[in-house]
C-alpha cells in the first residue's frame, strides 16, 4: 500500500487547501490553486469529473449553475449537470465571476492543465467526484494517471473519495497510486482493519472526529485528514488530538498557527 506521512513526534501537521485556496479565490480554479501555491499548503484538495467528451474537468457541484454562469451561456440546458456538457462547452463558461467580478475570465481547469500547474511545488489530494453521476470516471482517470507516472507517490499524489465501489476500482486499476477514503464518520473495528490493506489515508468529517480517533487511526498505519477545518478554535482542537494533516479553506491561516506565526 503506497503510504503517505502519518504522525510521528515533531513533525508539523500538513495543510491541504481545499479547492485550492477557495476563502480567498473562485473554488477549483487557476486562480485559487495559484493563491495555494504561494501561500506556502503542502497539498491541494481539488475535485474530478467526466465530459460529456471524455475529459477530466475539474468542479465540485455535479451541475454548473452555483461555480458558473452556465444558466446565462446556455438557458436550454438545464440541468446544466456537469456530464452532459463537452470540453469545448465547458470552455466557454466564466467560472470565477460568481466568487467576485475580479476573478472574471477563469475557466473551468482539465485534470492535466491543474497536473501541470502543481508540479513539483505541492502535492495533490485529488478526490473522485460522484462516480454515479459521471459513468467512465474511474477508466478515464486510471488511463490518464498511467500517462502521468510522474505524480505516483503517495506525497505527490493521493486519490480520494466517498464512494468505496469506485475507490476500489481505482485501487485494483492502478495499486500504486495511493488512495484515501472520504467519510463522515472515522472507520473503526473489521473496517479501519479493512481499509489499512489498501488506503493510506482517510479523510472524515471534522465535527465528527473523537478523542481516541487519531491513536487509532494513525496505530493503523494511516493518515488522518480531516474535512473542512476553517477556524482557530477547530485547528487547534484537532492538533491536539493528533491529526496528521487538515483539508482547508484558509491554508495561509492554518499554516501561520502551524508554525506559531
Ligand atoms: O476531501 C474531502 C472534502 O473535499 C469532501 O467534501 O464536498 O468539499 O468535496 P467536498
Ligand atoms: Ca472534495
Amino acid at each position: 500500500v503506497p503510504r503517505a506521512r502519518t504522525a510521528r513526534p515533531g513533525r508539523r501537521a500538513e495543510t491541504y487547501a481545499h479547492r485550492g485556496s477557495s476563502g480567498s479565490a473562485p473554488e477549483n480554479t487557476t486562480a485559487a490553486f495559484l493563491l495555494a501555491i504561494a501561500e506556502g499548503a503542502d497539498h491541494v484538495e481539488t475535485d474530478v469529473q467526466l465530459s460529456a467528451d471524455g475529459e477530466l474537468v475539474i468542479i465540485h457541484d455535479v451541475t454548473l449553475v452555483r461555480t458558473t454562469d452556465a444558466r446565462r451561456v446556455f438557458p436550454d440546458r438545464a440541468p446544466w449537470r456537469v456530464h452532459d456538457f463537452t470540453l469545448a462547452e465547458l470552455r466557454m463558461l466564466d467560472a470565477g465571476g460568481w466568487y467576485d467580478g475580479r476573478f472574471g475570465g477563469e475557466r473551468i481547469p482539465t485534470l492535466d492543465e491543474v497536473l501541470d500547474l502543481l508540479d513539483g511545488q505541492v502535492g495533490l489530494n485529488l478526490e473522485l467526484k460522484s462516480p454515479d453521476a459521471n459513468p467512465g470516471l474511474v477508466a478515464a482517470l486510471a488511463a490518464r494517471l498511467r500517462t502521468r507516472r510522474e505524480w505516483v507517490g503517495a506525497n505527490r499524489l493521493v486519490v480520494g473519495s466517498f464512494d468505496r465501489p469506485a475507490l476500489r476500482d481505482l485501487h485494483a486499476r492502478l495499486p500504486d497510486v495511493a488512495v484515501s477514503l472520504i467519510s463522515y464518520e472515522v472507520p473503526t473495528g473489521d473496517e479501519l482493519a479493512d481499509l489499512a490493506g489498501w488506503v493510506c489515508s482517510v479523510n472524515p468529517d471534522v465535527r465528527r472526529l473523537h478523542p481516541e480517533d487519531a491513536d487509532r487511526v494513525t496505530g493503523a498505519g494511516l493518515a488522518l485528514v480531516p474535512w473542512t477545518v476553517d477556524a482557530p478554535r477547530w485547528w487547534r482542537w484537532a492538533l491536539d488530538l493528533g491529526v496528521t494533516g487538515m483539508i482547508t479553506n484558509y491554508p495561509a491561516a492554518l499554516a501561520g498557527l502551524l508554525d506559531g506565526r
